[in-house]
């Protein structure tokens, strides 16, 4: 297993008497694709904006890379490749120019940042029609400019809250295979957020189920004998029937 690269000490978030994050633990290895699943307002996306810095925590820690994302979220924040739940473009650009704005945002010379954004585009398969203004993009190309727009600047980590939502089935695959190959290239951590179990099960090597703040457990795939059922069979017994909760 390579090393810790986020870290989680009964992490915890009020607000106000509301526990929206519950005292989690939990452990993202080197290398990993981790999975957090889980309903509506279950505690994902405020655990990852405590992840990033965006969000302090009130008690408890968050460390990723080594770095205490509450105290130095900057530093994280360069280390990590963050795509929100919705992200936000310049809709009268295109792609390739969207991310060499990005490119310049995190000081990437120029000409690198070219060859780096082009190669990205043509990886998440948008290089076909350049001259596209993200605006006309469909909800799965604007995530798969995230992907890239994420990964301009060599993140070691990244973190993706919710990046399969309203992509259609056969777009879900595309993206999940990307994840997976990107990972196997480059030794990528993963994190990301998912109410489907059937988005998460075949990519992720560890899934945390959450629930009311709660990380209520974290199944290995590879140690489940039946994939497909045993995890089913673990979700619905903590949130009731249904493969999926919107
Ligand atoms: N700024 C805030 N002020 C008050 N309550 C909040 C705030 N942000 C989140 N919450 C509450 O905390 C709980 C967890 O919210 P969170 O957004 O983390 O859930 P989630 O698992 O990401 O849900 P979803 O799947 O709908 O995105 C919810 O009950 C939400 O209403
Ligand atoms: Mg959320």
């Amino acid at each position: 297993m390579g090393e810790p690269i986020i870290e989680l000490e009964e992490l915890t978030k009020k607000y106000g008497k509301f526990t929206a994050v519950d005292h989690i633990n939990l452990t993202v290895h080197k290398g990993e694709i981790f999975g957090i699943l889980g309903p509506n307002g279950a505690g994902k996306s405020t655990t990852i904006l405590m992840m990033l810095g965006l969000t302090d925590p009130t008690s408890g820690s968050v460390k990723v890379c080594g770095i205490n994302s509450t105290r130095n979220p900057l530093q994280v924040r360069h280390r990590v490749g963050y795509l929100p739940e919705d992200v936000g473009f310049y809709d009268d650009m295109t792609g390739l120019e969207n991310l060499i704005y990005t490119a310049r945002l995190n000081k990437i010379n120029e000409k690198v940042a070219r060859a780096k954004a082009a190669e990205l585009l043509e990886r998440v398969g948008l290089a076909v029609d350049p001259k596209k203004k993200t605006g006309k993009y469909s909800r799965g190309m604007r995530q798969r400019l995230g992907l890239a727009d994420v990964l301009i600047k060599n993140p070691e980590v990244i973190i993706l809250d919710e990046p399969t939502s309203g992509i259609d089935p056969a777009g879900v695959q595309e993206f999940m295979d990307l994840i997976r190959q990107l990972r196997q290239e480059n030794g990528l951590t993963v994190l990301f957020s998912s109410h489907h179990l059937d988005q998460v099960q075949h990519i992720c090597d560890r899934i945390g189920l959450f629930g009311n703040g709660k990380l209520l457990a974290e199944v290995k795939l590879n140690e489940l004998q039946d994939k497909e059922h045993g995890l089913e069979n673990i979700y619905n017994n903590y949130f009731g029937g249904g493969k999926s909760h919107e």
